[in-house]
């Protein structure tokens, strides 16, 4: 594997293959000592030009974990301020010898553009762009939802069967345009939940089913409820009439929360507005893995940096 650029060019062998690296790694971080060897000497540069909490601080613990040496640049007081160009920074960026470049950018595109380019020779992970995609998020979805359902005999398993619904702002969401193909490439069954004005022309073409009623989705008894934030930042109109209607008609609340199976997972990528599409209860409850997929972000983000920079699986991806 080169760069993870998207979700979308994974084969189902490829995903279960960094899905178990990353049970390895797990396993790992329920050591005492939660730090390997494998990256020694390798720099690691976490290149942000959007903020970001958990996805950046998650990138770092992983590649610290793995004795990389990581250089954390956000483009908020750097010189991409001053408007200098994404070229100029990857070549800056080059001349310090990074070995793998994990980006962040507002642009859809950008992280391929960077991997394309020449103007560095490292492996590029795409953390989020624009509203493309957001693979090491789906990946760590996937990995939260095969572990929930299967514990400890998770490995070399897909989720063949499996029913997710992903629930909200799918036009804005790069994490469910990665979560489609990837959980539908390992054989789950996704459908799309959301006001009209929130699904995305093309949408025909995706492997999905679409509803725009919740309650109808949860009456189908998921396996997994997946709920989106609203991304506000992203919204130049008004796409629907207010917060309180929008949580009224498709927020996880208390009482459909309680309609959902005992058994159902409540899956969130953070950070969630409370209130608006889930509710405490929903984010707090048994039933939720909001922290379990922070912690497993760490485990598949080392995965997939061991996979980039040990030399392992050349070829792929
Ligand atoms: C997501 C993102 O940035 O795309 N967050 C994340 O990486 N944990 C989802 C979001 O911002 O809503």
């Amino acid at each position: 594997m080169r760069h993870l650029l998207s979700t979308k060019g994974l084969t189902r062998d490829e995903a279960v293959m960094i899905l178990d690296v990353a049970e390895d790694m797990a396993d790992v971080a329920g050591r005492e000592v939660k730090k390997l060897p494998a990256l020694r000497g390798k720099t690691v540069v976490n290149l942000f030009f959007e903020d970001s909490t958990r996805t950046r601080i998650s990138f770092e613990a992983a590649a610290k974990r793995l004795s990389a040496d990581v250089i954390n640049f956000s483009a908020k007081g750097s010189s991409v301020s001053k408007g200098e160009s994404l070229k100029d920074t990857a070549q800056t960026l080059a001349a310090m010898g990074a070995d793998a470049v994990v980006v962040r950018h507002q642009a859809s595109g950008a992280p391929s553009v960077l991997a394309q380019s020449g103007w560095i020779d490292a492996g590029i992970v795409n953390a989020g762009d624009g509203t493309h995609e957001h693979p090491t998020q789906a990946l760590l979805d996937a990995f939260t939802i095969r572990r929930r359902l299967h514990g400890a005999s998770a490995r070399g398993r897909d989720l063949d069967g499996v029913t997710v619904t992903i629930v909200g702002d799918i036009l804005h969401s790069r994490v469910a345009r990665s979560n489609v193909w990837l959980l539908t490439t390992l054989g789950a069954r996704v459908h799309l939940v959301a006001p009209a004005t929130l699904v995305p022309l093309g949408v025909g073409d995706w492997p999905v089913s679409v509803g725009y009623d919740l309650d109808d989705a949860i009456a189908g008894r998921p396996d997994v409820v997946m709920m989106l934030r609203i991304q506000a930042e992203r919204m130049n109109a008004a796409f629907f009439p207010n917060a309180r209607e929008y949580a009224r008609q498709w927020g996880l609340g208390d009482e459909r929360l309680a309609l959902l199976p005992a058994a159902s997972l409540v899956m969130h990528p953070g950070p969630m507005n409370r209130g608006l599409e889930i509710s405490a209860q929903a984010a707090d409850s048994a039933r939720s893995t909001v922290l379990e997929q922070v912690a497993n972000g760490v485990s598949i983000r080392m995965a997939v940096l061991y996979l980039l920079l040990s030399g392992a699986s050349e070829g792929l991806g």
